[in-house]
């Protein structure tokens, strides 16, 4: 079965052909890094206004990478939500009108659960039950998959995603947007132990809490921090790294270890991970370490299939796509996260 996904929930232009849930005959990507970046951040109108001018082009080429056409397709999968409304708009109504025109079927896929099946195109035989931590740009949440199409959102963040306070960070160390890569690269030659940022654990619950790092980190850089000190002046390269690498402790620190607590709760022997935080090399380490260390397994995802991708969408769309052929139903709505829809 060929599925083509669409991706458009952000800032990213995507589509993808996906043979069999599994094997993936094209990925395409186009970013809108370079609209965006002198904001430091998202623009919402530019960010649809990017989407419309390269969707066509982008799907085209997908399509072009698998050697195939339309009429060869068996669905259209496409992101519905979570993500900025006007992006998702440009590509839910071209996947529809593709849907329309070559009278395919159209399989509406939540963003979150794309994440999830990203750690599927790495290992075709995953198998729920399993426990997923989406780390991304707009979310932080520990989900179990009790099956394909069946979620229990344990908790997310009260405040922040991990990759919003990531970016914040990064733009007001003036690294760059998006700030992930850059506190990453960075925080590889610098002391995890520098400065005692506060991990916020919120041990009594699966929830999250960001912001108060964020702010703890910020104010230390503007040299407003009473209690971890000054920065010193001029600010140093030796300074940064250090900074990078104290601040992504503690993030990491607390989401290997509330994913790890989580899984042995929920007597869950896997791990898996998604979301563009997913990318970072210090979390795909200590997650690992952790893992080995509690007798867990754990899928990452690749790289290039953790930030926001099409390929992800059209895996997800398959397996829904099977599922509602299977029950003889109609292609069934995409199950909801418990996040805001559209
Ligand atoms: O999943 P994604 O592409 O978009 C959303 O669905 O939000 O995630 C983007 C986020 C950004 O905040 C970016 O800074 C972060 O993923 N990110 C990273 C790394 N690469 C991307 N964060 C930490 N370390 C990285 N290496
Ligand atoms: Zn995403």
């Amino acid at each position: 079965m060929l599925v083509l996904g669409i991706e458009t929930s952000c800032d990213e232009t995507a589509a993808s052909v996906i043979q069999d849930g599994r094997a993936i005959l094209s990925s395409v990507v186009a970013s809108q890094e370079a609209v965006h970046e002198k904001f430091q951040g998202i623009v919402p109108e530019l960010a649809s206004r990017a989407h419309l001018e390269t969707i066509n082009s982008i799907v085209d080429e997908a399509l072009l990478r698998a050697n195939i056409g339309f009429r060869d397709l068996d669905a259209i999968a496409v992101t519905r939500g979570p993500g900025l409304v006007g992006s998702l708009l440009v590509g839910y109504l071209t996947a529809r009108t593709y849907a329309k025109v070559f009278k395919l079927p159209l399989v509406p896929v939540n963003h979150l659960e794309g994440h999830i099946f990203a750690n599927v195109l790495n290992k075709p035989d995953l198998k729920p039950p399993f426990l997923c931590l989406i780390v991304s740009g707009g979310h932080t949440e520990l989900v179990l998959v009790d099956a394909f199409g069946r979620y229990r959102v344990l908790g997310r963040t009260r405040d922040d995603a991990a990759g919003e306070v990531f970016d914040k960070v990064a733009r007001v160390l003036r690294l760059g947007y998006p700030g992930g890569p850059h506190v990453d690269r960075l925080a590889k030659e610098g002391n995890t132990k520098a400065y005692p940022f506060p991990r916020p654990y919120l041990w009594e619950n699966w929830e999250f809490s960001f912001s108060g790092l964020k702010t703890s980190v910020v104010n230390f850089a503007l040299g407003k921090s009473e209690s971890i000190g000054k920065p010193p002046e001029p600010v140093t390269d030796a300074f940064l790294k250090d900074v990078c690498a104290s601040f992504q402790e503690a993030v990491v620190d607390v989401l290997v270890a509330k994913t790890v607590r989580a899984a042995k709760h929920f007597r869950m022997k896997r791990v898996t991970v998604g979301g563009g935080v997913a990318v970072n090399s210090r979390l795909r380490e200590r997650m690992q370490e952790a893992c080995i260390k509690e007798g867990l397994s754990l899928t990452l995802p690749d790289r290039a299939f953790c930030t926001d991708n099409a390929a992800m969408i059209a895996c997800a769309g398959f397996f829904q796509h099977k599922a509602s052929k299977a029950r003889k139903t109609p292609t069934a709505v995409a199950p909801d996260l418990a996040v805001s829809s559209w």
